[in-house]
């Protein structure tokens, strides 16, 4: 159980922005949650407070040897007018492997939820209600210890913060070529790719910018040991449609978790489509998409939820997927999972839990 949060509310509330023009992840609402960490005390003092800048001191450990990990999650507004998270409880167990992993003190997986819930509660009023758009939460925690010393920190921020978010993409749900990077990985077994490592992010940027150059929107990663087998694209999980037969990479250490993957496995269960989760050579997905057997190829995640690919850069050429267009099985995933989002599709699955 989390000791009592204290609430202080804000005496000068934002405006609410227009819901049909909310990108991803620029507008804040108007409070955080905070908490504090100290070694020999635990985690105290959780509060909402106003959102405001952070006072940290420079040599704060987060700012030298990177301990800090995030969750990204949403809250919807059913058409019923009442809110829903979804999933919350695979988000509170990835962040305690994420914290483990870094060396970070646990948080306990209920107070988790509950500071969640409590911070949506305050800010339930940005939460647009249009179809695409959601509250996208963003909790952190980071080391705060001001020290040099190459170890674990004594002290850390559990911080949430609220987006009032639209698509992610600017491309919604049409289609996007991704590059197979051949150069850089994104995570190899044993380090921290299985993870959300703040850090994860900042390596992958470099390619992210070369696939642009290209005109491609993701980059399709490999395995770091062999730079053969497909892992992720972009930010997301990926899977690949061959003939009847659907195929994701397998979690092997160095791939994340992602939330939305593991409704699509259990829905592609439900709707008997046969889907294998193994290692995927980069050459028979070429292979497929060339001989056409390759029909859909989509990612997986939170803040884009389905995003369909409509070709593969590789070797210089561009492989086209089902001719540029969403495939069968992406529109049915993308509507079935905002639908149970947003409260219009029955949660036969129990995957929401209402704020
Ligand atoms: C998510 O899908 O929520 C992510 O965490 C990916 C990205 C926005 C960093």
């Amino acid at each position: 159980m989390m000791p009592n949060v204290r609430i202080e509310l804000t005496g000068t509330p934002g405006n609410k922005p227009d819901a049909k023009k909310l990108g991803f992840g620029q507008i804040f609402t108007d409070h955080m949650f905070l908490m504090d960490y100290t070694a020999g005390q635990g985690w105290h003092d959780p509060r909402i407070v106003p959102y405001a800048p952070l006072t940290l001191d420079p040599a704060s450990m987060v700012f030298h040897y990177g301990q800090a990990v995030f969750e990204g999650m949403k809250a919807y507004r059913r058409e019923d007018g009442q809110v829903q998270l979804f999933l919350p409880g695979r988000n509170a167990e990835r962040l305690r492997r994420s914290l483990e992993r870094m060396s970070m003190p646990l948080l306990d997986n209920d107070v988790f939820i509950e500071a969640v819930k409590a911070l949506v509660r305050v800010d339930e009023e940005w939460i647009p209600g249009e179809e695409g758009t959601s509250l996208y939460i963003r909790p952190f925690v980071i080391a705060t210890e001001a020290s040099f010393g190459v170890r674990p920190s004594s002290r850390y921020l559990f911080a949430i913060v609220l987006s009032p978010v639209g698509a992610y993409f600017e491309e919604g749900l049409k289609p996007v070529d991704i590059q197979v990077e051949a150069h850089d990985v994104r995570a190899v077994r044993g380090g921290t790719g299985s993870i959300k490592a703040a850090a994860n992010y900042a390596g992958s940027l470099k390619a992210q910018a070369a696939a642009r150059e290209s005109g491609c929107s993701q980059v399709l990663w490999l395995d770091a040991l062999e730079r053969k087998y497909v892992e992720e694209v972009g930010s997301m999980n990926v899977f690949f449609r061959i003939g009847e037969q659907v195929y994701t990479p397998a979690l092997n250490g160095s791939i994340l978790e992602g939330v939305t993957r593991g409704a699509v496995l259990e829905l592609l269960e439900d709707w008997d489509v046969p889907c294998t989760a193994r290692q995927l050579p980069i050459d028979e997905l070429i292979q497929a998409a060339s001989d056409g057997t390759l029909t859909e190829a989509f990612g997986t995640g939170t803040a884009a939820v389905i995003s369909p690919i409509g070709g593969i850069r590789w070797n210089g050429q561009l492989y086209k997927i089902n001719g540029g267009q969403v495939g069968e099985l992406s529109g049915k995933f993308y509507d079935t999972i905002t639908g149970i989002q947003r409260g219009i599709v029955r949660d036969v699955y129990g995957w929401t839990d209402r704020v």
